[in-house]
């Protein structure tokens, strides 16, 4: 343990959770936010450009450097989620447009820019479909020599929620997801499992929009944003993306096993899923001696919910 702030890159598709993540990361201490890149995903990646920029303001943030990435996934076609994020991906509070523009660079060459000029290594946080970061293996692999570890929000143990297996980030491009996880690097899956299961209370979420910090009431209201399909007045708030800031920011809250995990990449109704091998003993292809070497990735298995929740009030309300 140095003492100095641990050098992170969000990759988002902001999103009104990965809004959220963008707002802790930039407030916490313990982490300096060299940069975020932007990916379709919730919302087309000029939305989540405009998000992300008008986001990084409201934090007090401007100089954080942003650039747009890919605007489709690897095969697949772009498959948003406004019936979640509303029209604008941000909940459709009525935020201002932001007032700059992005970096003159793509997404894949302020990645490697930042990872590489970084003094300690990076930790890359993607919160949303990971094609710019299969890209950026793939075009500079150079950058892994640099990079701390990947934590990314994706995939699920036990349910799905864009299909029944598939959680939507690891879905949207499962080819990336795949590329990821054999990136050679220590990675950290916060899958659904945990993702699902940090709530803000409802008291908790009207005093940040009551604050008049622009910042923390930014928090609040997005905290506050509801699936229009449940709209409850007056709602708790799930941190969603900004979990996975958490654990970077305090990975003892976060329980893991290192764990064989596989992306499912055939046609059909589990592709996308993340198989995820927690069999105590070898199975009949390891027997027979027909196994496959699968990534070993530390995969989120339990988290510690309040103290979760705590941290990041903490954070946005300094
Ligand atoms: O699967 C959960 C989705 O909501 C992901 O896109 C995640 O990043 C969040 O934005
Ligand atoms: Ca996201």
């Amino acid at each position: 343990m140095t003492g100095l702030p641990t050098p992170v890159i969000i990759d988002c598709d902001t999103g009104v959770d990965d809004a959220l993540a963008l707002l802790f990361a930039v407030r916490h201490p313990g982490l300096e936010l060299r940069a975020v890149t932007c990916v379709a995903g919730n919302a087309d990646v000029d939305q989540v450009v405009r998000n992300t920029l008008t986001v990084l303001e409201q934090a007090g943030a401007p100089e954080v450097p942003v650039a747009r990435g890919a605007e489709r996934p690897l095969l697949e076609p772009v498959r948003t989620a406004h019936h979640v994020h509303g029209r604008d991906g941000m909940g459709d509070l009525g935020l201002p447009a932001p007032g700059r523009r992005p970096a003159d660079v793509d997404a894949v060459t302020l990645l490697r820019r930042e990872i590489l000029a970084a003094p300690r290594p990076v930790t890359l946080i993607p919160t949303a479909p990971l094609t710019n970061i299969a890209l950026l293996l793939r075009t500079h692999p150079e950058v892994t020599r640099n990079i701390e570890r990947i934590v990314f929000m994706g995939g699920a143990v036990a349910t799905g929620n864009a299909t029944a297996v598939a959680e939507f980030n690891v879905w949207h491009d499962p080819e990336a997801a795949a590329i990821l996880l054999t990136a050679g690097v220590p990675i950290t899956m916060y899958g659904l499992d945990v993702f699902q299961r940090v709530i803000v209370p409802a008291d908790d979420v009207r005093r940040l929009r009551a604050s008049g910090e622009p910042g923390a009431v930014l928090a609040g209201r997005l905290l506050a944003h509801r699936d229009p399909v449940t709209g409850e007045e007056d709602p708790p708030g799930g941190l969603g993306d900004a979990g996975a800031v958490c654990a970077v920011a305090d990975p003892a809250g976060l329980t893991t096993e290192l764990l064989p995990v596989e992306v499912n990449l055939a046609p059909g109704p589990a592709r996308g899923q993340t198989v995820v091998d927690r069999r105590p003993r070898p199975g009949e292809a390891e027997l027979h001696g027909e196994a496959r070497e699968q990534p070993l990735v530390d995969v989120a298995l339990d988290v510690d919910v309040e103290r979760y929740v705590k941290l990041y009030l903490a954070t946005v309300e300094r």
